[in-house]
């Protein structure tokens, strides 16, 4: 399902990000491309550890290197992996995506076939936990 904001040249784009993962453990390779609010794109890539849990996810890697150049705003995020169905975030991608992004940010599930899923961030996370809940 795509909507108004939805760019035909993000799935390519993705899968630009997606060539740079490293995944000599899985062989999974997932691409995650950050839109800002400026349009510009912010690629990121699952890079895998011989420490399984040392793995960092595309969504996060993405969210990571964005945080780092001190860009914040973002309009979407587009995720692909080679599986036949789109897949969606994990959960530790949700809740970081839930810390880092707006709750209505589209978050755009693909595959290579081009076919696309969309969720709000706070769809993929229902009543899901933010700092909101320290007040
Ligand atoms: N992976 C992601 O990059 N994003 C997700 O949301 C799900 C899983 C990666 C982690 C690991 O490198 C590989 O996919 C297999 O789990």
């Amino acid at each position: 399902m795509k909507d108004g904001i939805f760019k035909e040249e993000w799935i390519e784009e993705v899968q630009v990000a997606q060539s740079r993962a490293y995944t000599p453990y899985s062989k999974f390779n997932v691409g995650a491309l950050l839109i800002t609010e400026n349009d510009e794109y912010i690629y990121g890539a699952n890079i895998e550890n011989a420490a399984y849990p040392a793995t960092i996810c595309a969504e996060r890697s993405a969210l990571v290197s964005a945080y780092s150049n001190n860009v914040k705003k973002f309009k979407a995020i587009v995720v692909v992996t080679d599986a036949d169905e789109p897949a969606s975030p994990c959960g530790t991608c949700r809740q970081v995506l839930k810390e880092l992004c707006e709750d209505d940010m589209p978050v755009y599930m693909t595959n290579k076939a081009g076919k696309v899923i969309k969720r709000t961030v706070d769809e993929l996370l229902p009543l899901g936990f933010s700092g909101k809940d320290f007040d």
